[in-house]
């Protein structure tokens, strides 16, 4: 058998180029792409359809501890099923270091969890909320030697917020180790301003959530992130942008020759504030962090994606469910939103929408969308060219697309573990059909063709 597996007649598409070919499949890998006629173990027919690289979704929350009383909707399992049926290969979820914990006791947790449970590959981040001497001078060079080699800091969060003295001793150690640092953007103090006015009148419905987050708090965290990466010399990944005004700053930071990588997510595409405004408390349904904001920073975060402004277009997936004492209606979040936990599902969803809304309405060509939904992601976080393209030699992590399939995003025919997405209604032309990963064939035609448990482990360099 000259393959394990033949996929054919599919419109290859790169980051850098579309053309007709077969792929040939060998021993997990891409063995050989062209006009090939050759025995194989399998076959696919990919005539019409998109024969794209696995989606890599590189900002992905499963399983992480949310605070007493709450509990993430997604564990290893239902995550990675839900990220394959939306045409991704690997997803890179947190895993958090708990303050008092050592990063150590933490990553031999997170990957208990993840151990044999897993529908993709995936590949760790690390959190770290508590950058204590032993922590800087020992567990993180530690683990970043051992390839955890990214990690993100907060500004803003209670339980897992840095001040700027903790940031700066951290991105030393980032720079001194050659770690990348992804940084969640928002003034802390700020926020708490607001939300005391905000108590003070009563108005503490999910709408407020938005009110106390506004795009200043946001834009003036990231300039100071930046300027502290400046400071320090390091790279930095500005995640989940929302704004226009954010994203000048990051423009303006290039222009001074920082190196800024710069994420966005389907959330400030696709819902507003006054989805927040939602009546029954359905608001809740949206609260997310930075919040979605309004059609002009809609339309700014889509200019970002047409002008490159954007490296990755990630999920932000963090999922909690709605109608669940253990989630967004948990009793104090059913009565005030600062208590709501932050954070909507959308790992399945990512993909689609960015197809939809990008690719078929002529927003961006194929070749970006590839750069955005896995390309990128595999240079940044270092799975590149294992992961994120299609060439010989790399991993066979591969997205068949149907580019005329249309069907409504429904709740009930996704694979995630909350009860509700907050894309409920909204019509997509372009599914992935079949997925493969690693040379197996994991999705065929919207079915699952394996147990859980085929996803490793991925160390980075
Ligand atoms: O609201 C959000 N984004 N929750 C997830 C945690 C984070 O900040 O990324
Ligand atoms: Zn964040
Ligand atoms: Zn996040």
């Amino acid at each position: 058998m000259t393959y394990d597996l033949l996929i054919k007649g599919g419109t290859i598409a790169t980051d850098q180029d579309i053309f007709d070919a077969d792929i040939g499949v060998r021993d997990g890998r891409i063995a050989a792409i062209g006009r090939l006629d050759a025995e194989a173990g399998d076959i696919i027919d990919a005539s019409g359809k998109y024969v794209l690289p696995g989606g890599i979704d590189s900002h992905v929350h499963i399983s992480q501890p949310s605070g007493e009383g709450i509990v993430m909707a997604d564990d290893f399992e239902s995550g990675t099923r839900s990220a394959l049926f939306g045409g991704n290969t690997t997803i890179m979820p947190f895993c958090l270091q708990q303050r008092g914990q050592s990063i150590r006791a933490a990553i031999e947790w997170y990957h208990g969890l993840a151990a044999g449970n897993c529908y993709t590959d995936v590949s760790f981040h690390l959190i770290i909320s508590d950058p204590t001497a032993q922590v800087l001078g020992q567990e993180l060079p530690a683990a970043v030697c051992d390839g955890y080699t990214s990690f993100k800091v907060f500004m803003t969060y209670d339980d897992l917020r840095l001040n700027d003295a903790e940031l700066l001793a951290t991105f030393d150690v980032a720079r001194e180790f050659g770690a990348t640092v992804m940084v969640h953007c928002e003034n802390e103090d700020a926020i708490k301003y607001l939300i005391a006015k905000h108590e003070a009148a009563g108005n503490v419905t999910p709408a407020a959530h938005a009110t106390t987050r506004p795009v200043a708090v946001e834009r003036e965290a990231t300039h100071r992130a930046m300027s502290l990466a400046e400071i320090t010399g390091i790279p930095i990944v500005i995640v989940h942008v929302s704004n226009g005004a954010t994203i000048e700053e990051i423009t303006r930071a290039r222009q001074r020759g920082l190196t800024v990588t710069a994420e966005t997510c389907p959330q400030y595409l696709m819902l507003t504030a006054a989805d927040l405004d939602a009546a029954n408390w359905e608001g809740a349904k949206y609260v997310c962090s930075p919040p979605p904001r309004d059609a002009a920073e809609q339309a700014a975060c889509w200019k970002g994606i047409q002008s490159g402004t954007f490296d990755l277009f990630s999920s932000d997936h963090c999922p909690f469910r709605y109608d669940s004492p253990d989630g967004k209606l948990n009793p104090k979040g059913a009565r005030n939103f600062r208590h709501i936990p932050n954070g909507i599902p959308g790992v399945e969803t990512r993909l689609p929408i960015l197809f939809s809304e990008g690719v078929g309405k002529n927003r961006i060509d194929l070749k970006r969308f590839v750069a955005l939904s896995a390309t990128n992601h595999a240079r940044t976080y270092g799975l590149y060219p294992q992961k994120g393209t299609i060439q010989v030699g790399s991993d066979a992590d591969l997205a068949i697309w149907d580019p005329d399939h249309t069907r409504t995003i429904h709740h009930r025919d996704l694979h995630d573990g909350s009860d509700y997405t907050p894309y409920e209604g909204l019509e997509i032309t372009g599914w992935p059909v079949s997925v493969i990963l690693r040379g197996k064939v994991m999705m065929r035609n919207g079915a699952l063709q394996t147990g859980k448990g085929e996803g490793r482990y991925l160390y980075r360099k």
